[in-house]
C-alpha cells in the first residue's frame, strides 16, 4: 500500500505571538530619563539641595528607580519601587535591573505589595525625598475614602521636606467613548501603540482604558494592558491631599511650543490655564 506523503507544515508565529508587552509598555509609554530629569530638577529648585532617596509606587518594572539610581551615584542615592503585581517586578529585574552595574543595583529596593500599606518603610526607615505616582496610576482608588486613605499612606512615606509627584490626565477628549489614539512606534517590530478609550461613565466617572500594539504583518495584541479608573479632576485630587495632611500642592503646566502650538514638555507651576482638549500636568505636594 502506497503510504501518503506527509507535508510538514511549519508554523511562524505572529509578531504579536513573539511579542515581549511589557518592553513594548516601556518603549510606547515610559521616558524614565525625562521623569527623573524632571524630578531631580524639581527637588533641587525647591529644597536647594540634590534629592537622595526616590520612591516609585506603583512601579510596575520601575524603570524610574533604575534610572534613578544609574543617573545619581552620589552616596545615599537609593530607590525604592512598589507594586502589588509579581510579573512586572520580575520582568524589572530581569530587563531592567540586571543591566546596572552590581554596585548599582544593590542601590534599588523592591517591595511587592500595596501602596496603602503604611508598614512599608522607605529603605531602612528613612523617608523619601521624591515620592513619584506615574501614569495616572492612583486612578485605580474610585472613590474618596480610597484616594485619601493613599494619600495618607504617602504622606507617611516622606522625609522630612519630601515631595510627593502625581501626574494627572485630562480635557474634555479623554471623556470621548469608543475612541482609539495610534501612535507609531520605532523600531524593526513596525509597531503601533493604541491608547483605547473603551468606556466613559458621566455619572460615575468610571473609565476603561485599554493598550493594544498591532504590528507590521496585520497582528495584533490586542488588550495587552486593561485599566479601569476613576477619572479624577485636579482639584479633587487637589482637596483630598489637602484633607490627607498636605499643606500645598501645586499644579506644574505644560507649556506651549510657539512653532507648533503643542505641549512643549516644560511644565511649571501655574495658578490658572486655558481649557485645553487633551492636558497631562503634574501636581507636587507638600508639607
Ligand atoms: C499603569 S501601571 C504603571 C506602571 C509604571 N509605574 C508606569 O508609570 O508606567 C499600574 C501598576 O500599578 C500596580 N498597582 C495597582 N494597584 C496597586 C496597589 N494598590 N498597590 C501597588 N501597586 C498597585 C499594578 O500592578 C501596575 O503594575
Amino acid at each position: 500500500m502506497a503510504r501518503k506523503k506527509q507535508t510538514k507544515v511549519v508554523k511562524h508565529k505572529t509578531l504579536a505571538q513573539r511579542a515581549d508587552k511589557y518592553a513594548l509598555y516601556q518603549q510606547a509609554v515610559q521616558e524614565p530619563g525625562h521623569e527623573v530629569e524632571f524630578l531631580g530638577r524639581l527637588y533641587r529648585r525647591l529644597r536647594r539641595r540634590p534629592a537622595r532617596v526616590l520612591r516609585e509606587d506603583f512601579c510596575g518594572t520601575f524603570a524610574v528607580c533604575c534610572e534613578w539610581v544609574k543617573a545619581n551615584k552620589v552616596r545615599g542615592c537609593r530607590a525604592i519601587g512598589v507594586d502589588l503585581d509579581p510579573e512586572p517586578l520580575a520582568w524589572g529585574r530581569r530587563h531592567n535591573l540586571a543591566k546596572l552595574p552590581k554596585s548599582v543595583q544593590k542601590r534599588v529596593q523592591l517591595v511587592q505589595g500595596d501602596v496603602r500599606d503604611r508598614a512599608e518603610s522607605t529603605l531602612s526607615g528613612a523617608g523619601a525625598d521624591i515620592l513619584v505616582a506615574q501614569n495616572f496610576s492612583f486612578w485605580i482608588f474610585r472613590n474618596r475614602k480610597e484616594l485619601r486613605e493613599y494619600f495618607e499612606a504617602a504622606r507617611s512615606h516622606l522625609a522630612p521636606k519630601g515631595l510627593f509627584v502625581l501626574d494627572m490626565l485630562g480635557g474634555h477628549e479623554v471623556l470621548v467613548e469608543d475612541h482609539q489614539d495610534e501612535h507609531r512606534m520605532r523600531g524593526k517590530l513596525g509597531a503601533t501603540y493604541v491608547w483605547d478609550q473603551a468606556r466613559f461613565d458621566p455619572i460615575t466617572h468610571h473609565a476603561r482604558f485599554h493598550i493594544h500594539f498591532r504590528f507590521r504583518d496585520g497582528s495584533e495584541l490586542r488588550r495587552a494592558f486593561t485599566y479601569d479608573w476613576r477619572l479624577w479632576s485636579l482639584p479633587e485630587v487637589r482637596e483630598l491631599l489637602s484633607e490627607a495632611g498636605f499643606a500645598r500642592s501645586t499644579v506644574y503646566w505644560e507649556g506651549t511650543s510657539k512653532k507648533t502650538g503643542q505641549g512643549n514638555g516644560v511644565y511649571s507651576p501655574r495658578h490658572k490655564a486655558a481649557s485645553d482638549p487633551a492636558w497631562i500636568a503634574y501636581v507636587v505636594a507638600e508639607g
